[in-house]
């Protein structure tokens, strides 16, 4: 794996200067903005299903990798698989996001069968690994504690998730349980997954924003510090990337006390903060807006380039500030990966 430009991005420090060429993926970037996706998908009527199929899985994590010769592939999966080898019962309605069973007791989980029914996700990942380019990184991913359990307390998606925040509040000791249980759940499938050959991990916390100060601490950024520390306990080679998303001006603390080695930054903080900011700390990673790329070719390539000026002399991974939404053009995407090879063909 040592010709990885993902990879080999992770051999300097984040302050170093360098030039080499810039290392890019997109979260979601196998989803349903593919035609090539949506004819696998149309074979499962269960979302979860089809993430625990293994071949099915291999082959859509293949497909943006095929199309766009992106540095890395992330496996295809869902952070909801951990609430569901919990005994959660998780479904996902066709235009209403994830419906959870709502968790207010913690003898109704159990990590009984936690291993076994995620073991196609390690399937997949064996598979994924031995299709994969040599030169291509695969990344493993779970979703953090707080996010989990804003999905599991709520039972569903929240646009303020005000009766998780006001559970973690008003039952203290229920709540310290679930984070606890959710960190080494998280700490077991990240560990999993590099053993079935995952080359990076990146931990998804989607709903950080939501989080005031002191919450951010004891929610998102202690948890963080635990997994990161258990993950380098046992692989100190593999890179972690962390995602606050829509942390703002608190990603700096996250930066210095997680321990990750890159952080995916979005909209919420300018490129001069990242750079100013979070860089020092930790390897940047962004941070193009999900929007402009679906809804405008020549503002998201404009963007772009822009991002590239700000970051390409360090270690830099450009990424987006969201995942891929399912009405964008693929040849929008194809238009930005162009920009970013013609940029690194540029500077090195
Ligand atoms: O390509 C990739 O990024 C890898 C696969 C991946 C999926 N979900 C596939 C998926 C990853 C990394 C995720 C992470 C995920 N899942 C997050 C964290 C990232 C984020 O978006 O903030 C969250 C919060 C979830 C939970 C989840 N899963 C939601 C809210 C939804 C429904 C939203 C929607 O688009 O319908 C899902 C379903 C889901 N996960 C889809 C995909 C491709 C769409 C389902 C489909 O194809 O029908």
């Amino acid at each position: 794996m040592s010709n990885s430009i993902f990879l080999s991005v992770f051999s300097n420090t984040p302050t170093q200067k360098t030039s080499q060429k810039i290392p890019f993926w997109f979260m979601r970037q196998a989803g349903r903005y593919l035609p090539e996706y949506r004819a696998v998908r149309k074979n499962f009527s269960n979302f979860l299903e089809f993430c625990y199929t293994p071949d099915a899985a291999t082959e859509v994590t293949l497909q943006p990798i095929t199309r766009y010769d992106m540095s890395a592939a992330i496996i295809f999966s869902d952070i909801l698989v951990i609430p569901d080898a919990l005994g959660v019962n998780v479904q996902f309605a066709e235009g209403h996001g994830p419906i959870l069973e709502p968790v207010s007791d913690l003898q109704k989980l159990s990590k009984q069968h936690f291993a076994e029914k995620l073991s196609p996700v390690y399937e997949a990942i064996r598979k994924t690994r031995k299709t994969l380019a040599p030169d291509k990184a695969l990344i493993g991913f779970c979703g953090l504690p707080w996010t989990l359990a804003c999905y599991m307390v709520e039972g569903k998606g929240s646009r303020d998730f005000a009766s998780v925040r006001t559970t973690a509040q008003r039952e203290k000791a229920f709540f310290a349980g679930l984070i606890s249980l959710l960190t080494e759940s998280v700490i077991a499938h990240s560990i999993a997954q590099i053993e079935a050959g995952a080359d990076a991990i990146k931990l998804f916390d989607s709903w950080a924003g939501v989080l005031s100060e002191q919450e951010f601490m004891d929610y998102s950024i202690i948890p963080t510090q635990k997994i990161v520390s258990a993950i380098k306990a046992k692989y100190p080679h593999i890179p972690v990337i962390g995602f606050p998303r829509m942390a703002g001006s608190k990603a700096e603390q996250y930066a210095k006390l997680t321990g990750v080695n890159a952080l995916s930054f979005d909209g919420s903080v300018s490129l001069s903060f990242a750079r100013r900011n979070l860089q020092p700390y930790s390897i940047p990673q962004g941070n193009l807006d999900n929007i402009l790329l679906a809804e405008d070719k020549n503002l998201a390539i404009a963007q772009t380039k822009k991002i590239l000026d700000v970051f390409a002399d360090k270690p830099f991974i450009f990424n987006l500030a969201h995942g891929i939404l399912p009405h964008t053009p693929p040849e929008n995407v194809a238009a930005v990966c162009d920009t970013i090879m013609a940029y690194s063909k540029r500077i090195i």
